[in-house]
C-alpha cells in the first residue's frame, strides 16, 4: 500500500513504535512507501542487504560521486574520540566508520562493528584487515533494537545510515543510551532533506530515477534502490529526530547539515 508520494518529507507517525496493546499482525510499519506488517520489516531489510551487499560500498561511492567519505569523516570529528575509547558501531555493515574512528582510539580503544546481516559485515572483513589496526576492530551480529552488551559498557555509540531500517528507530536509539557509560557520546549519520529548493528538485530527480536506474543496471534491482530515497522520505527531519534523542534522555544535542542538507550529523551525550 502506497502511503505517500514522493513530493512529501516526513509525516509525524511515520515512523516508530506501533500503539500500545495491538497484536502484531495487525500493525504496519513502513518499508520505503509501502506499508508493511510489522513482522515483516527485519527479514525484507536483511533480505535488501543480502541484494546489494556485494556491491554496496562501490554503490556507495559511484552514487554520491565519493562524497560518503567525507560526511563519515565529518561525522567522525564530531564525536571526538579519544585513545582508550571503546565504540559501538551500530547497523555497522561494511565497517567504513569503524575503519575512520579506530586511528582516534589507538591501540588502546577497542572499535565494535555491530550488525544484523552476516554478509554485509563479510564483505567488510577485507577494510578490517587492511586498517593496519585489524585487532582492534571486531564484528559483532545482532540486532540493534536488543542490544547484546551490557548498561553503562560503551564510550560512544554511532550509527551510520543505518537507523532508518530499524522496525522501532527509537528502541535503536533507547539501547545505545543504554549501552553508553554516563557521558558517552552518540553520533547518528543519516540523509535528510536538502534545504534549497532548486537543489531538492534535482535530487529528487537524481534519486527517484537516476539511482533506481542504476540500481537496475548495476546490481540488477532497481527496486532495492527505490527503497532508498523512499525510507529518507519516511525519516525524521533534523529538528524531530533532536526532540526524539532529548526524549530519550540525551542532553547536548546538536546537530550539523552536510552538503546543503543531503546528509545530517547528530551528536548528543548521555548525562
Ligand atoms: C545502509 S547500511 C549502513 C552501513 C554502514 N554503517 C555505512 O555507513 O556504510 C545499513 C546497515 O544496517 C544494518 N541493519 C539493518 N537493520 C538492522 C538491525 N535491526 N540491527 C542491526 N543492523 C541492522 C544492515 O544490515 C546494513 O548493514
Amino acid at each position: 500500500m502506497m502511503i505517500q508520494n514522493k513530493n512529501i518529507w516526513h509525516k509525524e507517525g511515520t515512523q516508530g513504535s506501533p500503539p500500545e496493546n495491538h497484536p502484531d499482525q495487525e500493525i504496519l510499519v513502513p518499508f520505503g512507501f509501502q506499508q508493511i506488517p510489522k513482522k515483516e520489516k527485519v527479514g525484507r531489510t536483511l533480505r535488501h542487504f543480502n541484494t546489494v551487499a556485494a556491491k554496496y560500498d562501490f554503490m556507495n561511492t559511484l552514487l554520491s560521486f565519493g562524497i560518503h567519505y567525507l560526511w563519515k569523516r565529518t561525522a567522525i570529528e564530531m564525536l571526538h574520540l579519544k585513545p582508550g575509547d571503546r565504540v559501538l558501531d551500530v547497523c555497522g555493515g561494511t565497517g567504513d566508520l569503524a575503519v575512520l574512528a579506530v586511528r582516534s582510539v589507538d591501540l588502546s580503544g577497542k572499535v565494535i562493528i555491530y550488525d544484523i546481516n552476516r554478509k554485509m559485515m563479510q564483505v567488510g572483513r577485507a577494510k578490517r584487515n587492511q586498517s593496519g589496526r585489524r585487532n582492534r576492530i571486531e564484528f559483532i551480529q545482532g540486532d540493534a533494537e536488543s542490544i547484546s552488551f551490557p548498561d553503562d559498557s560503551f564510550d560512544a555509540a554511532m550509527v551510520g545510515f543505518g537507523i532508518r531500517n530499524l522496525t522501532h528507530m527509537d528502541l535503536g536509539f533507547k539501547e545505545m543510551h543504554r549501552i553508553l557509560k554516563p557521558g558517552g557520546k552518540i553520533m547518528c549519520l543519516e540523509f535528510s532533506k536538502p534545504t534549497a529548493p532548486l537543489f531538492r528538485w534535482l535530487y529528487d530527480i537524481y534519486s527517484f530515477h537516476v539511482i533506481p536506474f542504476l540500481g537496475k543496471v548495476l546490481v540488477g534491482s532497481r527496486q532495492a534502490y527505490l527503497l532508498l530515497p523512499e525510507s529518507i522520505r519516511v525519516f525524521p527531519l533534523p529538528e524531530e529526530l533532536s526532540a526524539l534523542l532529548r526524549d530519550i534522555g540525551f542532553h547536548k544535542v546538536s546537530y550539523r547539515r552536510l552538503t546543503n542538507g543531503i546528509a545530517v550529523v547528530h551528536v548528543a551525550e548521555k548525562r
